[in-house]
């Protein structure tokens, strides 16, 4: 989480710094601020909340700052100290001529601040950032020489972190280094950027150089200069970014989530495109590694995940034991890296994520790759920290995805898997060529059986009006749609923080049940296939406890309307893809109850889009 941006160059720096925290704000966005240096001395200016504030308050400054070309920035997700003006970056050593923007965390913060206090530095802040402005400061101290403490401070330093740093001895300078956080340099005509991920540098060069852990890169307006942590020099691997800059448009919706919420029927089709050409030919996975002798050898699947990803895992799961017959295990990452897991050669290790850089997957991913596994990311980056770990790469393609909550690339992502089940499916012969027929020519429908759902929305608002005063909700399915209920609550909470929750139905009556009561919504996944009695039957039992039942179906059984008091249809579709059909209507229903309720649906509160720390 947190952005941070860096220019040197010859053209005014605010703006540039601004705009590229705008491209950011994804990473955070509850504080922000910028350094730039003006002819007399560094000068610091932040606030509280949106970038639009740091915007305002700049504004008396604009004529003192204009001509300064040199500047680093920050847009913030706390984690140690809150979102207050003090604790915004960047910050400083105590007289002030060390500035620094951070983003990560510094494991060790609470030692280093011990002594850095005991040596006489004062703390103004909660950050664990603020040791090392004291820390680079005190080696500056010793060395006079801004790369040198940047080097000899990070030694002493553990965690991850991405910084940028100035110091006003150092009139043409900007140091920039990072572990287990991204980071990268963009390259232009007596100019330089740097920053945490592409966008924020895009519209300037497309030439840049991604930093490895561990390496420090000093940068003037005229040079760039790299070296390891020992110092040493080292060559600079410049790249051409395969990116074109994308202006963010909400093409005419109210919001981000809205609009690609209406992009799914195309990213599906983008999806299938060159992967599945027709029913009858198999599907073309060209970069995904998996031949026949590696099947064979495979014991098992772990797919490891977080949030929404996590929940695309465990449709994956269903999906591949189905037509491969291999065992999946899924977990939380960040449950699977603080635990002995067992994995070798023998298992195929899935890490998905759509923004390819989520700590705890990252971490996980590194943990089972050293144990010999090997290691398929699905993605929505392919330039990404996770993709660099990569055996097999399944790129989901859904294009950039602005809103916080997650709904292209969850479907992106399902379809993924989709893919990859038949892809393994066929290489092993599993599955009857019937059922891949239909599979097939069933998947290939359903961009259209989603805009049916999409030109078709009133009854998804007519739920959301009156269920939006609710404080809970109660999601329930079986099967292949539990994750679906799992993840329709997800959706809700995260944008309305109406507490909802998905349950299997068949444990609702092993405890949740004693919740139930005239106010209780439960919205019953009810799509058409095994599990459909036994889950009517478990609404029956929900309706005997005076809850409010919704069904979400695909059944035009009549006799639904005497249980349910309010249905919302969706074209028929086969049980095994009813996943991806089901999530439609509940990515719109906590869309119009956020919406009815005024939330910021877009960036809601405490989130962030990228979450780089564990
Ligand atoms: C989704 O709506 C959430 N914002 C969140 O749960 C997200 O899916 C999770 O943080 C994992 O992110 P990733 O897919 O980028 O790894």
């Amino acid at each position: 989480m947190c952005g941070i941006v860096g220019y040197i160059g010859n053209k005014s720096v605010v703006d540039i710094l601004l705009d590229g925290l705008k491209q950011l704000e994804y990473r955070g966005y509850d504080s922000s601020g910028i350094a730039v240096r003006c002819p007399d001395k560094i000068k610091v200016y932040k606030a509280v909340g949106k970038l639009e504030n740091l915007s305002a308050e700049l504004m008396p400054h604009r004529s003192e700052i204009s001509s300064a070309t040199i500047g680093i920035g920050h847009i913030r997700w706390a984690t140690h100290g809150a979102p207050t003006a003090l604790n915004a970056h960047p910050h400083t050593c105590n007289c002030g001529n060390l500035v620094l923007v951070h983003n990560g965390i510094i494991e060790n913060y609470k030692e280093l601040r011990e002594k850095l206090t005991a040596l006489g530095c004062v703390f103004k802040t909660q950050t664990d950032t603020e040791v090392v402005a004291h820390l680079v400061a005190r080696k500056y101290a010793e060395t006079k020489d801004l790369t040198e403490a940047v080097r000899m401070a990070t030694k002493e330093i553990e965690g991850a972190y991405a910084l940028c740093v100035l110091h006003n001895d150092e009139k043409d300078k900007l140091v920039a280094t990072k572990r287990n956080a991204p980071l990268l340099v963009g390259i232009g005509e007596g100019e330089y950027f740097v920053a945490s991920d592409v966008p924020a540098i895009i519209k300037h060069t497309k030439k840049a150089m991604y930093l490895a852990d561990n390496q420090i890169v000093t940068l003037t307006r005229n040079s760039m200069k790299l070296i390891d942590e020992n110092g040493t020099e080292l060559s600079q691997k410049v790249e051409v970014l395969p990116w074109e800059p994308v202006a963010l448009s909400k093409m005419g919706f109210k919001h981000f989530m809205l609009k690609e919420i209406h992009e799914q029927p195309d990213v599906i089709r983008n999806i299938l495109v060159g992967r599945m050409h027709s029913c009858d030919e198999p599907v073309v996975l060209n970069e995904v590694n998996l031949t026949k002798e590696t099947l064979k050898n495979l014991n098992r699947i772990q797919i490891i995940a977080c949030g929404t990803s996590l929940h695309a895992a465990m449709i994956g799961k269903y999906i591949i034991e189905n037509f491969c017959g291999i065992p999946v295990d899924v977990e939380a990452s960040s449950e699977y890296i603080y635990r002995k897991t067992v994995t070798d050669s023998h298992t195929l290790v899935i890490g998905v994520s759509q923004s390819g850089e989520t700590a705890d997957t990252l971490t996980a991913i590194k943990q089972s790759k050293a144990k010999g596994s090997h290691i398929l990311i699905i993605t929505n980056r392919p330039d990404s920290a996770m993709a660099r770990e990569a055996d097999s790469l399944l790129s989901v393609n859904a294009g950039i995805e602005v809103s916080v909550a997650a709904t292209k690339s969850y479907i992106a992502q399902l379809v993924s898997f989709y893919l990859l089940a038949m892809y393994m499916a066929e290489i092993k012969g599993s599955l009857a060529e019937s059922d891949l027929k239909s599979l097939k020519a069933e998947l290939m429908q359903v961009p259209q059986k989603i805009e049916q759902i999409l030109s078709n929305k009133e009854q998804i608002q007519h739920c959301a009006k009156v269920y939006a005063n609710t404080k809970d909700f109660i999601y329930i399915a079986r099967g292949i749609n539990f994750p679906t209920a799992l993840e329709g609550a997800l959706k809700l909470k995260e944008i309305s923080y109406i507490n909802a929750t998905g349950y299997p139905a068949g444990e609702l009556k092993h405890g949740p049940i004693a919740m139930l009561d005239n106010t209780m919504p439960v919205l019953s996944i009810l799509m058409k296939g095994s599990v459909y009695e036994k889950l009517l039957s478990n609404s029956e039992e929900a309706k005997a406890r005076d809850a409010r039942m919704i069904a979400l179906t695909n059944s035009k059984d009549e006799k639904l309307k005497d249980l349910f008091e309010n249905i919302i249809e969706v074209p028929d579709v086969q049980e095994l893809l009813s996943p991806i059909i089901a999530m439609i209507p509940l990515q719109l229903l906590a869309y119009y109850i956020a919406e009815f309720l005024g939330k910021d649906v877009d960036q809601p509160r405490n989130l962030a889009k990228s979450v780089t720390v564990e």
